[in-house]
């Protein structure tokens, strides 16, 4: 007897991580390489309603009001099909998912919609997963969406075991922990749409950059650094250890062969910028990351953050920057607020 189906809509933020998951052990289980670290974003979320409809022939999936084009079409309608073998569910389903945020262009649009689409089509079948499990859901649809579903710091632990019984995300510290730590999220203008799938490039980054061995070796110290400074909410620590990491995720990606190139003119100048501003104050005031996109990530403490982003606001290029907080993770909305 199938389980009696329904709809559900879920909330979910993105992340930025401080230390990036890039490299994958276990393609088929997403068993990363390397344990990550991130930050849980307030204000900026994905969400996404999905009703399991008997009356369907197919999946349909619309994105931000249009249908879905085909990969990412492909890869929501397999995670349906994973909610689906679990829950004993044969019903296609109509899914409806809106960000309210530019999508795919390193605002990790993917950690948030995988994340709301895991626990509104994961309810909407039926089935009542912890928070755990539903990471480990998320996982699916895109890595880094296992730790939107927690607030504040998440790590997502890679673990050694073949099956991934040791592999996954975990709070480091709740929303409220570090009050003062701001990220200034600088979009740039003319920031291009991703041209390859993340699992993609960082398949080509293992298979081709000489620097990753490199990479992979140095993480170890720099996980733990980081673990303490946040614990300790110790800016001038973490500012260093954060940049360090964003070079030389940006150095594996360079030296991928053919090269993964996410940065614009403007966001380059944003670094650069940072540079300057630390070095004008001998002390680490600021610091840059970016993920797989072109916009970048200032994170300052709240005494400094107006005088940094009138001067990141002077860039060239530079269309828009929100100032954002660690907030909460994925939860249901009721049903009168659908996506
Ligand atoms: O989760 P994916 O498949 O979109 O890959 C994300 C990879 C980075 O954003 C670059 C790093 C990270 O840990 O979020």
């Amino acid at each position: 007897m199938p389980r009696p189906v329904g709809a559900a809509t879920f909330e979910a933020p993105p992340n930025i991580a401080l230390v990036k998951y890039w490299g994958l052990r276990d393609r088929a289980r997403v068993l990363p390489y390397n344990s990550s670290i991130s930050m849980t974003l307030d204000r900026l979320r994905s969400r996404t309603t999905v009703v399991f409809d008997p009356r369907l022939d197919d999946d349909v999936v619309q994105l931000n009001g249009d249908p879905a084009r085909p990969g990412p079409r492909t890869a929501v309608v397999r995670l349906l099909d994973r909610v689906r073998a679990m829950a004993g569910v044969a019903a296609r389903a109509r899914v409806r998912s809106r960000n309210n945020f530019p999508t795919a262009s390193g605002l990790a649009s993917s950690a948030s919609g995988f994340a709301a689409l895991a626990g509104a089509a994961s309810f909407a079948a039926g089935l009542r997963l912890s928070s755990a499990e539903l990471s480990r859901l998320a996982r699916f649809g895109s890595g880094s969406a296992c730790r939107s579903i927690f607030g504040g710091f998440v790590e997502w632990r890679a673990g050694r075991r073949p099956d991934g019984g040791d592999s996954g995300a975990a709070p480091l510290a709740p929303p409220g922990h570090w009050p003062t730590l701001l990220d200034l999220v600088v979009q740039v203008r003319g920031a291009p749409e991703k041209e390859v799938r993340s699992q993609d490039a960082m398949e080509r980054t293992v298979r081709t950059s000489p620097a990753y061995g490199r990479r992979l070796a140095a993480l170890p110290r720099r996980l733990e650094a980081i673990r303490r400074a946040i614990r300790r909410r110790d800016a001038r620590s973490l500012f260093p250890l954060v940049m360090e990491e964003c070079d030389s995720f940006r150095e594996v990606c360079e030296t991928t062969v053919p090269k993964l190139d996410y940065l614009t003119p403007a966001s380059r100048q944003v670094l650069a910028l940072v540079r300057r501003i630390n070095a004008e104050a001998g002390r680490p005031v600021a610091a840059y990351t970016h993920d797989a996109g072109a916009h970048v990530h200032v994170f300052v403490e709240a005494r400094d953050a107006r005088r940094v982003r009138r001067r990141l606001g002077e860039v060239d290029g530079v269309d828009r920057i929100r100032s954002l907080r660690a907030g909460s993770g994925a939860h249901r909305v009721r049903a009168a607020r659908s996506a």
